[in-house]
């Protein structure tokens, strides 16, 4: 998927030299194709399906982020007429998952690929161990094109985002790349076996989810039991937010904590080699404990080889109108379960040779 993004850009930039792409889409298109390509095998490439889950995990999560009345008043949610009112949207983006997973489970289990290995199959074939309905599976899938497409991506679009308006990262990272691959050999795609030798491209996506973290509260937790938090009493059956967003910005806790400085996980002091994965409380993008995001290690790898790639193969720039004031990229974020820039992203991209 990475060198088809790659082969997609060269062939715009030549196409037309200087003209600014549509990064949100070429990064949004590249996490859902991932996605896709690893949870429905060869059924991905099926026309218009990649677009389709794109768009209702767009949908999806924009609906779980806005704000629900019945949060407030519970009880309207056992109304029938509230339920068609209010809820009309969110029951006709559920029909369109539905129905989209039935055609893919019957394709599924009356196809002849038995021994692919991609989600899907291997979800359906453990069905009758574990016991699972076919709505289990469904809700199972649906965690899965929610989880991994948007947050992905916006990883991606942010480090990108940060980049350009921090051009001295940008050469930064830019050296280290280049100057981390054979000399006077132009690779053809950096692998994911590079990336060892990268650790200022890996400390760059570090910093922009500290920034940026995707799901600024990750998911919304249920306490099974009472208990105290700062002297507080929590009662079981409570619905607990964490802010990951603060946390990560807390200026008691971090060293210029406003600032987009991926050295700080690199030098020595109080933020360096700083954990991710749920063991600081500081910095938790992926949550912690036992319902930690099950995919992370899988979308460190993904978006990490597609920005190695990006910023090996071409030089970066806003569109000319911009540079030529000096804007900066607007980082204004907007209001959803995961934290997204306003404005699409545009840059222009020069082929490295
Ligand atoms: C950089 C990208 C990603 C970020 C920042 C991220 C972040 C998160 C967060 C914050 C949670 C909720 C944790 C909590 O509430 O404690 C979560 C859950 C989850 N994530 Fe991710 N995620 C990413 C990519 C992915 C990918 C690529 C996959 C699948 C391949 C995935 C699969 C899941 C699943 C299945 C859950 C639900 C786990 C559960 O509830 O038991 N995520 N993720």
């Amino acid at each position: 998927q990475v060198r088809l993004v790659v082969a997609k850009i060269c062939e715009l930039a030549m196409a037309a030299p200087g003209k600014a792409l549509d990064m949100t889409e070429l990064l949004g298109g590249y996490a859902s194709d991932f996605v896709c390509r690893a949870v429905l095998g060869e059924s991905h490439r099926k026309h218009g399906r990649n677009e389709l889950f794109r768009e209702l995990t767009e949908i999806s999560a924009s609906l779980l982020g806005g704000f629900n009345l019945e949060d407030y008043f519970p009880r309207l949610a056992n109304l029938d007429v509230f339920l068609r009112v209010v809820c009309s949207k969110a029951m006709g983006v559920s029909k369109r998952w539905d129905n989209l997973f039935n055609e893919l489970i019957a394709e599924y289990e009356h196809g002849k690929e038995d021994n692919a290995e991609d989600f899907v199959h291997l979800l359906l074939s453990l069905k009758k161990e574990y016991g699972l309905s076919t709505d289990n599976v469904k809700a199972i899938l649906v965690n899965m094109f929610e989880a991994a497409i948007e947050t992905s991506f916006l990883v991606l679009e942010y480090s990108m985002a940060e980049l350009i308006n921090n051009r001295h990262v940008m050469a930064k990272v830019q050296k280290e790349v280049r100057e981390s691959t054979p000399k006077g050999e132009k690779l053809d795609l950096i692998m994911e076996e590079d990336l060892s030798r990268m650790p200022y491209l890996k400390a760059t996506i570090k910093e922009a989810m500290r920034i940026h973290p995707p799901a600024p509260f990750l998911l919304p937790h249920f306490s099974t039991n009472d208990c105290e938090v700062n002297g507080y009493t929590i009662p079981a059956g409570t619905r607990v937010i964490v802010n990951a967003w603060a946390l990560a910005r807390d200026p008691s806790h971090w060293e210029r904590a406003e600032e987009f400085y991926p050295e700080r996980f690199l030098q020595e002091g109080r933020d360096a080699e700083v954990d991710m994965y749920g063991k600081d409380i500081r910095f938790v993008p992926f949550g912690a404990g036992r319902r930690i995001c099950a995919g992370a290690t899988f979308a460190i790898a993904t978006v990490e080889v597609m920005l190695a790639n990006l910023i090996y193969h071409f030089d970066w720039e806003l569109p000319s109108e911009m540079e030529a004031i000096g804007a900066k990229v607007d980082m204004t974020d907007q209001f959803g379960m995961t934290l997204r820039r306003t404005e699409r992203l545009h840059l222009v991209p020069k082929i490295y040779k």
